[in-house]
C-alpha cells in the first residue's frame, strides 16, 4: 500500500477500535484492487468534535460501532431511509461535507442466511429487541420472512413488531412456536463473553428442520449455536454477518464490486 497525497482516508470509530478485523479486510481489499483508500481507527475522546473533524478533515467516511451507532445520529445531515426506520447507523459517508447515514447490519445478517436458505415464505424467530434487532427484522420482512419477535421485554417486542408489521411476543412463547420454525436468530447478548454457558433456547427444542444463527461473535461457537449444531440444525456464525455488512460497506466507500474472497480470507 502506497501513501501519497490523494490517498483517501475512512474511519472506524466504535468500543472495538483496538481489536477489529476490518482494517486488514479493508485494506487488504483496496490494495487487491489498486485504490488509493486506507482504513484507519479514529480514536473518539468527544464525539461531537470527533464529527467536526470529519467535516474539516475531509475525512470521506467512516464505519461506526457501538456505543456510537444511536448517539452520532444528531451530529449528522441526513440519514437514509433505511437508518431512519431503524434508528441507527453503521456507516456514514460523507458526500461534498454532506454527513448522510446509513446501516448494512440488518442486510448483512440476511446476506448470511441467503447461503444457507431460502428466506421468502419462511417462519422465523427472532430473539430481541434491541439496536441490532431492529435492524434484522426489518431486512427480514424485506425479504418476505413470515417474522415473529420474542422479547423478555413484551412491550419492547410489540413496540418493533407494530412499526415492522409482524408478529411479537415474550420468551416464553419459544415452546410453543419452534416446532414449526424454519429459521431462529438470536440478535440478543445472550451467551457472550463470559456468559458463555448461556442460551435462550432449550436444547430440546431444537429440530432438524431448522436454521440457527448467532450475532454474537465471541465466542465463535455460542451454547445456542454448539446445541443447535449437535442436533443436525444448520447453523450459521456471527462472523458471516459481519462479512456481508462489511461487503455492502466496501461498495458504499468506493462504488466499487468488492473483492469477496479477499476479504473472506482476511476475516
Ligand atoms: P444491541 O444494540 O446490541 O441489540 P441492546 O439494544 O442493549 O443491544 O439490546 C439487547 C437485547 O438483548 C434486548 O432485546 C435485551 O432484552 P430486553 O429488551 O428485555 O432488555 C436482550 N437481553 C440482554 N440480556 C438478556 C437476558 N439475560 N435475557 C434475555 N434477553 C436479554
Amino acid at each position: 500500500m502506497k501513501i501519497n497525497g490523494e490517498t483517501k482516508l475512512i474511519g472506524f470509530l466504535g468500543s472495538t477500535f483496538k481489536t477489529s478485523k476490518m482494517y486488514a479486510m479493508y485494506n487488504a481489499a483496496f490494495e487487491a484492487l489498486g485504490l488509493n483508500y486506507v482504513y484507519v481507527p479514529l480514536v473518539v475522546k468527544n464525539l461531537k468534535k470527533a464529527i467536526k473533524g470529519i467535516r474539516h478533515l475531509e475525512i470521506c467516511a467512516v464505519g461506526v460501532t457501538i456505543p456510537y451507532k444511536i448517539e452520532i445520529i444528531p451530529f449528522l445531515d441526513e440519514l437514509d431511509n433505511n437508518a431512519k426506520r431503524i434508528g441507527a447507523v453503521n456507516v456514514v459517508l460523507n458526500k461534498n461535507g454532506k454527513l448522510i447515514g446509513g446501516n448494512t447490519d440488518g442486510e448483512g445478517a440476511v446476506m448470511a442466511l441467503k447461503e444457507k436458505t431460502e428466506i421468502k415464505g419462511k417462519k422465523i424467530i427472532l430473539l430481541g429487541a434491541g439496536g441490532a434487532a431492529r435492524a434484522i427484522a426489518f431486512a427480514v420482512k424485506d425479504a418476505d420472512g413470515e417474522l415473529t419477535i420474542l422479547n423478555r421485554t413484551v412491550s419492547k417486542t410489540e413496540e418493533l413488531a407494530k412499526a415492522v408489521g409482524c408478529q411479537s411476543g415474550g420468551l416464553e412463547k419459544l415452546s410453543e412456536l419452534m416446532s414449526s420454525t424454519d429459521i431462529l436468530i438470536n440478535s440478543t447478548a445472550v451467551g457472550m463473553t463470559p456468559n458463555v454457558n448461556q442460551s435462550l433456547v432449550d436444547k430440546e427444542l431444537f429440530h432438524k428442520k431448522l436454521t440457527v444463527m448467532d450475532i454474537v461473535s465471541n465466542p465463535k461457537e455460542t451454547k445456542l449455536l454448539k446445541e443447535a449444531n449437535e442436533v443436525d440444525c444448520q447453523i450459521i456464525f456471527a462472523d458471516r454477518m459481519l462479512l456481508w455488512q462489511g461487503v455492502l460497506k466496501f461498495e458504499m466507500y468506493t462504488g466499487i464490486k468488492p473483492p469477496i474472497k479477499i476479504m473472506e480470507k482476511q476475516l
